[in-house]
């Protein structure tokens, strides 16, 4: 087999139900530069899918597909097939900002909008219309506290400015925000390197427990994070997907030799 051919076990596998985004032969290229180059992955729902892999891999060229972010940067070209539920994303007919209420996205520098801790949860539900009233606004901005872990350290300064917060609180003001438009996938590129080991933890935590709800697919470097928050791994090197599968299966047992070698720390 050739070397470079991606091994694709656990792809097969995942029954209809389970099988939230189906990505196909995508290829994503900045002007004539290939990043992702013909990459195929099948991601569950209710899972956290981990996106490993040295820097400069891909990682988050591809995780912006999903939400068809690479759209915004200019000379980036993204060719190939994604579909969430069985509807391709790619079709020129989807609306990206529909498309990014259903997929949110958290990034690695917390980024609160400069605005109250309320009015960065309210916000996406005030563009979406979610709310028809002031008290089911206020009832949507508390829950989606409550389920990032926020609301108890900010009940009492809900009018306090969200860049005011510590930096493991603000990106959990973040994860509140993305949230609040009731999203059904969560991307999240390195959200906890700009984070102390007790805020990393509780963004851990929270992971594990929005995965009953939502299909997360987290970028970390990480190996160990990995190894503590997701189910399954997509090893990634030189804008190809290596290899993917059970993340216990990824880190004790890979297929490939560089697989193998990344997650010992060996290189990258
Ligand atoms: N806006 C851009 N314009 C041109 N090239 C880009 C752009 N963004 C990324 N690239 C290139 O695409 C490749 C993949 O980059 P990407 O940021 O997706 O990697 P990554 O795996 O997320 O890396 P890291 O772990 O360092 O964040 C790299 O070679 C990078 O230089
Ligand atoms: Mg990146």
């Amino acid at each position: 087999m050739n070397d470079m051919m991606p091994i694709s076990d656990g792809q097969a596998g995942i029954a209809g139900l389970d099988r939230k985004i189906v990505v196909k032969d995508v290829t994503v290229r900045y002007g004539s530069k290939v990043a992702i180059d013909d990459v195929s992955l099948q991601i569950k729902d209710n899972n956290v899918t981990a996106l490993i892999g040295p820097s400069g891999c891909g990682k988050s060229t591809f995780l912006r597909c999903i939400n068809r972010m690479n759209d915004t940067i200019e000379g980036c070209h993204v060719t190939g097939s994604i579909q969430i539920d069985n509807q391709e994303i790619m079709a020129s007919r989807v609306d990206p900002a529909v498309l990014r209420a259903r997929v949110g996205m958290v990034f690695q520098d917390p980024n609160p909008f400069p605005k109250t801790v309320f009015d960065n949860v309210a916000y996406g539900p005030r563009i979406h219309g979610l709310a028809s009233s002031k008290s089911e606004l206020e009832e949507i901005v508390q829950h989606s506290l409550e389920r990032a872990g926020l609301w108890e350290e900010v009940k009492d300064g809900l009018h306090k400015m969200g860049t005011a917060l510590s930096g493991g609180q603000q990106q959990r003001l973040v994860i509140a925000r993305a949230i609040a438009v009731n999203p059904e996938i969560i991307l999240m590129d390195e959200p906890c390197s700009a984070l102390d080991p007790i805020a990393t933890a509780k963004i851990e935590e929270l992971i594990d427990e929005l995965r009953q709800n939502y299909c997360i697919l987290i970028v970390t470097h990480s190996m160990s994070q990995a190894a503590r928050i997701s189910q399954d791994t997509a090893f990634f090197h030189m804008g190809r997907l290596v290899e993917t599968g059970p993340t216990e299966q990824i880190f004790t047992n890979p297929r490939e030799k560089r697989t193998h070698d990344y997650v010992t720390g060996r290189y990258g």
